[in-house]
């Protein structure tokens, strides 16, 4: 954080854009300093071959010298500058079990899991390029014999913190073919930047041939596209290039140009008054009619850490600029908007409470004309004294208090959230522990919803009854999540208490895809068992602890500039 404070003379003179772009090229710095081990050395930069060189470099015709000047991009992440580039890449592939990093014991249920993530790896044409959603063959499998993008997240973070960059390389290109599909449902077309929820690898035996299969949303249960799978593969791409510190495949054209459509997709202009994103129900993790229409938590905090990824990895040619241009436009808006209104503690709730409704002008305090009686009785005591959330969608008269998991830690983890409100939500967690973690890490949403407003909100979903599945159900996956934002706000000894609860179970129970109930004691009615993200989930929870620099693969620090000057009510400060 110091450097950033020690930049503010050159902060003046920048404009906008590369005044954000510029710290954000510091606080990447910055995570090399907060931690002592320097990533693992990889030499892939050095082997690139032709058709990995950025595009300016091919366009110039110039040769390429050795070392060559930096582009944009590894200055960008040039923690990696001084990595030794003649030694070998990190690769364990032969191994089942990882090495671990302080030679302390690693716990026997990890090399369960590594066995388990690697069972699961899709290949096509010889190549792995993913991993299963489950490997249970006992139930029907609908579609999880597929890849999953959102699914394949965390196996990938677990293969970077092993040393394994490959199959996540092979993954990010795999599915950018897929994006350029022509992607239809009934007569409609969608738009061109939109990325698989899900992709198979069909096996034609009579031609021995391999062919891949693609979902964007016109096979999936209710026909939505995943707005989270574009946000996802960003993520990706920034976590591929943090932790190899090879900038070639971000710098691919093609790359470049995936992360253009799906940026045009999500910052382009229409009737929205609002910074936020609109959603479809069903268009992230919680896949189902749940009540997350509008301006969902899920996916404004992914929405927010994958424009800060991409503002990392654009080049600055021409169309790169104009991106970054909108980006920082939109995260100015965006960040002001949900720490200002998405923002529940003690003292907003009360606000609420005692709002006065249908005041017209742009002096309204109740902006969104929210009427106190629609305040769930439940939040009057879940609110704790100490602690706060982003709550799980605003629009006109519409607040969902629910508490999101994975909006919320992705918040964390992009610094949508401020270092307070940070602080503030690991309380949260803390002290609704019973609710939010009970025996079973971590519940997806709470609370459940039951009775009249079930049959209203979830269409009478039968999967989706209360405390079940993404009706408050836990689901293990959540894990590495929150060990994430422990480290994050240096609270570890919270994600080791969830660790230890699960541990056990999890092996015990053969890895469900979640658990029912309201301390999330029993194995899911319908989860899977094998379900490959609640084994990558643990393993990623687990090196995370081990070595807390891998943070940095996940992580970004907080930009000054994204911080809000004004604030709605007076006394709230953070
Ligand atoms: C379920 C989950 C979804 C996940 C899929 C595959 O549908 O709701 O988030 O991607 O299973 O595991």
């Amino acid at each position: 954080m110091s450097s950033i404070n020690v930049d503010v003379s050159l902060k003046g003179s920048l404009k906008d854009a590369d005044t954000l772009r510029d710290l954000a090229e510091i606080e990447e710095m910055d995570f090399s300093r907060i931690f002592d081990r320097p990533p693992r050395p990889l030499n892939m930069d050095r082997q690139r071959s032709c058709d990995e060189r950025s595009l300016s470099e091919l366009s110039a015709g110039v040769p390429i010298p050795s070392p060559r000047p930096s582009s944009r991009i590894e200055n960008n992440f040039r923690l990696f500058d001084h990595l030794n580039c003649s030694s070998s890449p990190g690769r364990r592939s032969g191994f089942n079990t990882p090495i671990s990093q302080t030679g302390v014991e690693t716990h026997p249920t990890m090399a369960e899991a590594w066995e388990a993530l690697r069972r699961s790896l899709v290949y096509f044409r010889g190549q792995p390029v993913g991993t299963i959603a489950a490997l249970d063959n006992s139930e029907e499998q609908v579609n999880y014999d597929q890849v999953f993008v959102r699914d394949f997240v965390p196996s990938a973070l677990a293969f970077l913190m092993n040393g394994e960059p490959e199959i996540v390389k092979n993954f990010i290109l795999k599915t950018l073919r897929l994006q350029s599909w022509e992607k239809k449902i009934d007569r409609f077309q969608l738009g061109e930047g939109v990325m698989p929820a899900s992709f198979k690898v069909l096996h034609d035996p009579v031609r021995n041939n391999e062919t891949l299969m693609a979902d964007f949303g016109e096979s999936a249960i209710g026909r939505v596209a995943p707005v989270d799978s574009g946000f996802w593969w960003i993520f990706l791409l920034r976590a591929y290039t943090k932790s190899t510190g090879d900038t070639s495949l971000a710098e691919k054209p093609e790359c470049q140009k995936g992360m253009r459509l799906i940026l045009s997709l999500c910052l382009s202009e229409g009737f929205d008054t609002f910074p936020t994103l609109l959603c479809a129900d069903g268009c992230c993790m919680v896949d189902r009619r749940m009540g997350v229409y509008g301006y969902p938590i899920e996916i404004q905090a992914l929405f927010f850490m994958a424009l800060r990824c991409a503002l990392l990895l654009l080049k600055q040619d021409e169309e790169g600029n104009e991106f970054v241009q909108r980006i920082t436009k939109r995260l100015h808006a965006l960040s002001f908007h949900m720490r200002s209104y998405y923002w529940i503690d003690l003292k907003h709730l009360n606000d609420i409470y005692r709002y006065k409704t249908e005041e017209y002008s742009h002096t309204a305090v109740n902006k969104f004309n929210v009427i106190p009686d629609s305040l769930p009785e439940w939040i009057f005591d879940f609110m704790p004294v100490r602690g706060g959330y982003f709550i799980g969608n605003v629009s006109p008269a519409r607040m969902d208090f629910r508490w999101f998991c994975l909006g919320n830690c992705i918040a964390i983890l992009s610094s949508l959230a401020t270092p307070e409100q940070s602080t503030a939500i690991m309380d949260l967690i803390e002290s609704r522990w019973e609710e939010l973690v009970g025996e079973m890490p971590l519940k997806v949403i709470y609370p459940a919803i039951e009775s009249h407003e079930w049959q209203i909100v979830t269409g009478c979903d039968p999967k989706n009854t209360r405390w079940s599945y993404h009706n408050g159900g836990s689901w293990p996956v959540l894990l590495w999540l929150l060990t994430a934002a422990c480290i994050k706000t240096g609270r570890p000894q919270i994600a080791r208490r969830a660790i230890e609860l699960a541990e056990t179970r999890l092996i015990k129970d053969n890895w469900p895809e979640y658990y029912d109930g309201k301390l999330g004691r029993f194995v899911g009615k319908q989860a899977r068992k094998c379900q490959t993200w609640s084994v990558a989930g643990y393993l990623v929870a687990k090196m995370m602890l081990e070595d807390p620099s891998h943070l940095g693969t996940v992580a970004l620090e907080e930009d000054k500039q994204t911080k809000p000057l004004i604030r709605r009510s007076n006394s709230w400060t953070f």
